[in-house]
């Protein structure tokens, strides 16, 4: 792999991002791993990642000059960059220029390994403090800025570069050309990280790992849960076995392409567990919404352990025990729980958590390595429905949790009837990949007055909040097109009786959150 070494920033995922775009494997790990380990990994280059913006920041991380004496090509990336050229003997000083945002370098060596063929004024994105003001010996300055004296660096002999500014961010007009002449000329790698290699490397990983058990999983219709089966089912197809339980709050079609869909592409021997009615009875009456989510997730492990006991008693036998379950666990969630290796400390065990002793299965996670936009495109690799491979964020509670009020069959039938209509318009107006996700919420308990073909009515309004957001942790509103949000509201109005009025929500999350309850 090309090691990513992370110095503390958000900068180290994405650079491993950037990475892997230029189809090479990378892996993030902590600048507090021993360099012995790292160079245990067989790295085949080493990228120092971002951080404080700079080395003699209180606390600042070292480098130990190891990781540049193995022979191992490394590329310092801003703090990277800086901590290299300490450790190298160049002087890193605090100059009072320090630069932040969008800065004008100029590249002194174009045919230069980083630089070659590319224009000698670029853009890049810079955030530092102090700078270095002399170069390590051996080292060609290769460009500078007005704060950065000394803003890169070469050395083809040794297979060391670096950059003052950060090329992962995008607001660097050349940064992914930067790191992939790197990757490619300064290390000397070709790029065959492809999704048909990956899934090629993860169905033997998974053979190995499964041998001749039995294995169970839980689809939910999301993204990871079925590429992660889609792959187990491509590895040990007729030792697996997917439970899907439909509560009856998904959208309209999304089972149907859990049962049909997903089923008719991948072959997977699927047990629905029709849990509509038990789920509607154990709501009825509550519109707390912290108590709808608690009696959804109750209820949720109570159908999906019977149905694994019910697989454990059908589906093995004491030679093929089913001994695992998957895991649609995503490289993010490893980096975040500070693990590479091991520990099973994963946020996405709540949707299966807490089965009782006597249902301890192994876990097979699958998805580990991967981010979420290449677990995409293995989905596509291994044929799972398009319209599953991208379908947005959808909450477990689901439609549940977008019902003001209490649930009945009733309000669901309204809400999924107008949430159809949201999302075949925005569909149609291609503004799905613009928009994170668009909850459609239905206020059950309010009513007003309206007017439609010549009568009263006294309906319920429904709630559009379509947002924009990288990883939900924050997000904003999008602006859907004016002429987009009419369609949606005179077509809901004119389709659903019980709906008078449509309503957009304009609020950011913080301090509003995406969902309403
Ligand atoms: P909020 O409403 O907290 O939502 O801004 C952030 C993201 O999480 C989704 N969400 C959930 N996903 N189980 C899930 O799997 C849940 O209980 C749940 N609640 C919210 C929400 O759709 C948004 O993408």
């Amino acid at each position: 792999p090309v090691l990513v070494v992370d110095f503390g920033a958000q900068y180290a995922q994405l650079i491993a991002r950037r990475v892997r775009e230029a189809n090479i494997y990378s892996e993030v790990v902590p600048h507090t791993m021993a360099v012995d380990e790292m160079l245990a990994k067989e790295p085949a280059a080493i990228v120092l990642s971002g951080g404080p913006s700079s080395v003699y920041a209180e606390g600042a991380p070292s480098l130990d000059p190891a990781v540049l004496e193995a022979g191992v090509p490394v590329f310092g990336m801003c703090y990277g960059f800086q901590a290299m050229a300490q450790a190298l003997g160049g002087t890193v000083a605090h100059t009072g220029l320090g630069e932040y945002g969008s800065t004008p370098a100029s590249i002194s060596d174009s045919v230069s390994t980083l630089f070659n063929g590319q224009p000698g004024d670029q853009s890049v994105w810079m955030s530092h403090g102090d700078s270095v003001t002399e170069a390590p010996s051996g080292m060609r300055v290769t460009a500078s800025t007005a704060g950065a004296p000394v803003a890169a660096f070469e050395d083809d002999e040794r297979h060391l570069y670096g950059v003052q500014w950060h090329p992962e961010v995008m607001h660097s007009t050349f940064g992914q050309r930067v790191l992939e002449n790197f990757l490619y000329k300064g290390a000397g790698l070709s790029g065959d990280w492809t999704a048909a290699n990956v899934v090629d490397e993860l169905v033997g990983a998974i053979r190995d790992k499964v041998g001749d058990s039995r294995v169970l999983c839980a689809l939910s219709g999301g993204v990871d849960s079925s590429v992660a089966a889609a792959l187990v089912q491509k590895a040990v197809g007729d030792q697996l076995t997917c439970v899907f339980v439909d509560h009856g709050l998904l959208r309209s079609g999304e089972a149907e392409q859990v049962e049909k869909e997903f089923v008719a592409a991948t072959g997977v021997d699927l047990v629905v567990v029709d849990a509509r009615e038990r789920f509607l009875s154990a709501l009825a009456g509550v519109s707390d919404p912290e108590e709808k989510r608690k009696i959804i997730g109750r209820e949720f492990i109570r159908v999906f352990e019977q149905a694994a006991r019910d697989v454990v008693g059908s589906r093995g036998d004491s030679d093929h025990p089913v001994e695992f379950l998957v895991q649609g666990t995503l490289y993010p969630d490893v980096v975040e729980s500070g693990g590479g290796t091991g520990a099973a400390n994963i946020k996405s065990h709540h949707n299966v958590g807490g089965l009782p002793d006597d249902l301890q299965f192994k876990l097979v996670e699958p998805l580990r390595s991967l981010f979420k936009d290449e677990v995409r495109q293995v989905g596509l690799e291994l044929g799972v429905p398009e319209a599953i491979v991208w379908r947005q964020p959808f909450p477990g509670p689901g439609l549940g949790i977008r019902i003001v009020g209490s649930v009945t069959a009733e309000r669901l039938e309204i809400l999924r009837a107008a949430d159809k209509i949201a999302r075949e318009e925005l569909t149609a107006a291609g503004l799905d990949r613009d928009i994170w996700q668009c909850p459609v919420v239905l206020l059950a308990d309010v009513r007003s007055v309206g007017v439609q073909g010549d009568g009263r009515t006294y309906g319920h309004p429904v709630v559009l909040r379509p947002v924009s957001s990288e990883d939900a942790m924050t997000a904003d509103w999008t602006r859907v097109p004016y002429d987009v949000l009419a369609k949606i509201s005179t077509r809901i109005t004119n389709e659903v009786r019980e709906v008078n009025r449509v309503v957009l929500d304009v609020t950011s999350k913080p301090p509003g959150t995406i969902e309403w309850e």
